[in-house]
């Protein structure tokens, strides 16, 4: 079938939104009609050119929800009509990890899905001819999209596809890193650097999982509004001092727990530092740039302090995003306030644009 399409030609160029062809699911494969999509900064870091493993040409996104059209065969748990959201965390359910509850980094797909391949190893985009690469076993800049039952999570019809596309990356992983990585105790102080999707996530994460108090920090004033918008207590101004007024406010001890949620080495240092010793938890949630390092006294680790990474808020996706969907259609999260503007596919660089431009928290691409 032809489908329109913002295609990456070549790195550094804007997204070109075009007609392709999209071949219908194999084994295990689902075709899935999009009605929303969240435009992310690693769609941004893959367009430009700085992710060295980044390839081209290939259908950018990977924040969609949408409705199942048609199923390929041996798919086994979901039909057409079904509400999904697209996973780049696959959960088979039966590798080694996945049948294990301390990760959920699940190994089926992983190869394949670097490569920009469906799991057979070939695609399902083209266009004359010309093979298309699947981005992160997603490519949701599009009206449909060809993926692998295994990484779609199916999710209750009456939410809105443009707040349920936001549990496909950020939210979740924000909202995990508190709730599976972290499990915040009750009673508990938190800090949470960054008030981007993640960042806020965590917040409500915390605030969901009882926490006491939750102290956000970030460079900008409106961010750190909508962090209290999802519990924050105390808001502080990042930068230079920002270890010090935690330790202050927190009796010189610093936070049980504590998150990073921006990327930076030097704030995950941050993050490290602000963790009471004893046993204080650093999740480490943002993705460094390439060979850059942390760098940590050894002897805050002595002290108790302890640091975990967390990939896709440790959710093992088909499990688990249903779940928060559900608790979000409960009333238990505000997410009214992370959708800033609506967009087109055929304005998918203008997302890109306000996303550089730091405004609003998600662009959502409305098909
Ligand atoms: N682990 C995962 O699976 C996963 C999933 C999605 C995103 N991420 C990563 O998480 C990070 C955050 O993603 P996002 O979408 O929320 O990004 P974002 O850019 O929207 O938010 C980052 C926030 O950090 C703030 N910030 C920058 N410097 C700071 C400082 N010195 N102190 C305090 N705050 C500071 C910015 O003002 C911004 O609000 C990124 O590195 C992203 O790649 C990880
Ligand atoms: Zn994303
Ligand atoms: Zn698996």
């Amino acid at each position: 079938m032809k489908m329109r399409a913002a295609v990456l030609e070549g790195f550094g160029e804007p997204l070109a939104v075009q007609d392709v062809e999209l071949a219908e699911p194999r084994a295990g494969e689902v075709l899935v009609r999009l009605h929303a999509c969240g435009v992310c900064h690693t769609d941004l870091y893959t367009a430009s050119g700085a992710d060295p493993s980044g390839y081209a040409p290939t259908v950018l996104g990977h924040e969609g929800a949408g409705v199942v059209e048609a199923v390929g065969p041996d798919v086994a748990e979901l039909a057409p009509g079904d509400h999904v959201v697209t996973l780049f965390s696959p959960q088979c359910r039966e590798c080694v990890h996945c049948l294990d509850p301390r990760t959920n980094l699940c190994l089926a797909i992983r190869e394949e899905q670097n490569k920009g391949h469906l799991p057979d190893g070939t695609t399902r985009i083209s266009r004359d001819g010309e093979e298309i690469r699947s981005f992160m076993g997603c490519s949701t800049f599009a009206e449909y999209t060809v993926m692998p039952e295994i990484a779609l999570a199916k999710v209750s019809p009456e939410a809105p596809f443009e707040h349920a596309c936001l549990f496909a990356c950020g939210l979740s992983t924000g909202l995990g890193a508190a709730i599976n990585t972290a499990t915040v105790q009750p009673g508990s102080t938190c800090a949470v650097f960054g008030a981007g999707m993640v960042g806020l996530g965590a917040v409500a994460g915390c605030r969901l999982q009882g926490a006491e108090r939750i102290i956000c920090v970030d460079l900008s004033p409106e961010r750190l509004e909508l962090a209290r918008g999802q519990g924050a207590t105390d808001l502080l101004e990042g930068g230079e001092g920002a270890v010090e007024r935690i330790l202050e406010m927190t009796d010189g001890f610093g936070a049980d727990y504590t998150f990073e949620a921006t990327g930076n080495v030097a704030v995950m240092r941050q993050a490290v530092e602000a963790a009471r010793m004893g046993w204080g938890l650093c999740t480490v949630a943002g993705v460094a740039g390439r060979g850059e390092t942390l760098d940590v006294v050894p002897r805050l680790l002595i002290t108790g302090r302890r640091i975990a990474g967390s990939s896709f808020g440790g959710v093992k996706g088909r499990d688990q995003v249903p779940v928060l969907v559900d608790r979000y259609l409960a009333g238990e999260i505000d997410l009214d306030p992370f959708v800033s503007h609506r967009i087109t596919l055929d304005e998918v660089n203008r997302g890109f644009e306000l996303m550089e431009a730091q405004d609003g928290i998600r662009s959502v691409i409305e098909f």
